[in-house]
């Protein structure tokens, strides 16, 4: 195991039936909150309503900022900001999945810049405040509730990278899982998908390979989401599963699995942004076509610790680890396929990917974060030539 920092300061508060301690935690971080939101569905289930009488009930005057788009796009936040700015807004409040909650975050942070936002995407200008973010996650996906992690899409480039942020962690997350059981059974699968890359991504590409702890806990996470969504593609109803899920999403992003594990990267995220921004593809999506793909070029380098997840995930005996790890792409084929998350470009609705520009968009993704190490334009774009 490698050293580490782990400092994670977001007071987590979960449970069915949580949701009316939001003006609670809201009230001592300030008396007009932003309350951010998405397209309406939290409107529809009632959420919203509750989250707003509790917030009115603990004395904090909403603000609404409504239309958060799934991969929240710049020119949406922009107005954001200008209006956390203009009304006074002394805290935000973000309620939704994680495309409202990273929207949030930004506005959190661009409302205490002079500065355009993209400034700070493009890497110009530097964050130095934020205000308070509190957030009532809808989707058990992202994590974004228990991270500084906040992922936005230049809709005028159509470049999506994603940033990370102390100053952005959330002060409290208010969860009930009960929320999210109007979530289609569809995007439910997507935000499977998710999570299982979110709890794979460092076991697969870190090179320390004496972290037993490490890697129960990751595999833990997925085998819990692989059972939570068996049971809700029989039952979406299902409230355990639904809480399971919650919980696995946090902890699946949170940094605490990767704690320990020394340097490791995210290639399926990597490959799957561009195709986000690009095509506005769920974002679970992306992670479908590419993962397989991906595995499928790693088996050829560094197989090892692809056959060790194959292994312990889906019980593969034999063989060396290069056949191994080829196996397991096949078999997380089969489990995207079982759950009908798409497993090409075409199945998510892209009949002609522009592949060498998605290329040059994750080899751009991988220089900003230091992940480009055997990396080429050319090399990325053979992996997306096996997604077609
Ligand atoms: O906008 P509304 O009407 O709310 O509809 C949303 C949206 O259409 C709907 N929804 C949300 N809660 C619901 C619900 N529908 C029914 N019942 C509910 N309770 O779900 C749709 C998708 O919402 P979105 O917020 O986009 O989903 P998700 O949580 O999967 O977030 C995806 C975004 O997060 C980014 C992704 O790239 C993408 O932009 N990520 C953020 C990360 C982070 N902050 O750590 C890490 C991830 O890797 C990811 O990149
Ligand atoms: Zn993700």
């Amino acid at each position: 195991m490698q050293s580490f920092v782990y400092h994670n300061p977001t007071k987590i508060i979960f449970g069915v039936g949580v949701l009316d301690r939001t003006g609670a935690e809201a009230s001592v971080l300030g008396k007009r909150a932003l309350l951010v939101t998405g397209g309406g569905s939290i409107r529809r289930s009632g959420v919203y309503g509750t989250i707003r009488a509790s917030l009115e009930a603990a004395g904090v005057e909403v603000v609404d900022f409504s239309g958060v788009e799934p991969n929240p796009k710049l020119s949406h936040l922009r107005q954001g900001i200008e209006l956390a700015k203009s009304s006074g807004a002394e805290l935000i409040v973000a309620a939704g999945g994680g495309s409202v909650m990273d929207e949030a975050k930004a506005i959190a942070a661009g409302a205490c810049m002079d500065s355009d936002f993209n400034d700070y995407l493009t890497g110009k200008a530097s964050l130095s405040a934020a205000l308070p973010v509190i957030t009532v996650p809808t989707v058990a996906a992202t994590g974004s509730e228990m991270n500084g992690v906040f992922v936005i899409t230049n809709d005028e480039t159509r470049v999506k990278n994603g940033m990370a942020h102390d100053l952005v962690r959330p002060m409290a997350s208010i969860m009930d899982p009960a929320t999210t059981a109007t979530i289609p059974l569809d995007y439910t699968v997507l935000a499977a998908v998710d999570i299982v890359s979110h709890a794979t991504e460092g076991t697969l590409t870190q090179t320390d390979s004496e972290t037993p702890l490490q890697d129960g806990l990751a595999d833990t996470v997925v085998r819990t989401v692989m059972d939570c969504i068996q049971r809700l593609m029989a039952d979406p109803g299902d409230l355990a599963a639904r809480t399971n899920m919650m919980w696995a999403s946090t902890l699946a992003w949170n940094g605490l699995c990767p704690a320990g594990i020394g340097p490791w990267a995210k290639p399926c995220h990597m490959l799957g942004h561009p195709i986000g921004a690009m095509y506005n593809t769920l974002h679970g999506a992306t992670l479908s076509i590419v993962t397989p793909a991906w595995m499928e070029h790693q088996a050829e380098i560094d197989p090892a610790r692809i056959a060790r997840w194959g292994r312990s995930i889906f019980g593969l005996t034999g063989g060396d680890d290069r056949t191994l790890a080829l196996t397991t792409a096949t078999a997380l084929r089969g489990w995207y396929q079982n759950l009908g998350a798409p497993l090409t470009f075409a199945q998510a609705g892209i009949q002609s990917p522009d592949l060498g520009g998605l290329a040059e968009r994750s080899m751009n993704i991988a220089r900003s974060k230091g992940e480009d190490k055997g990396w080429s334009t050319a090399t990325l774009r053979s992996v997306l030539e096996r997604c077609v």
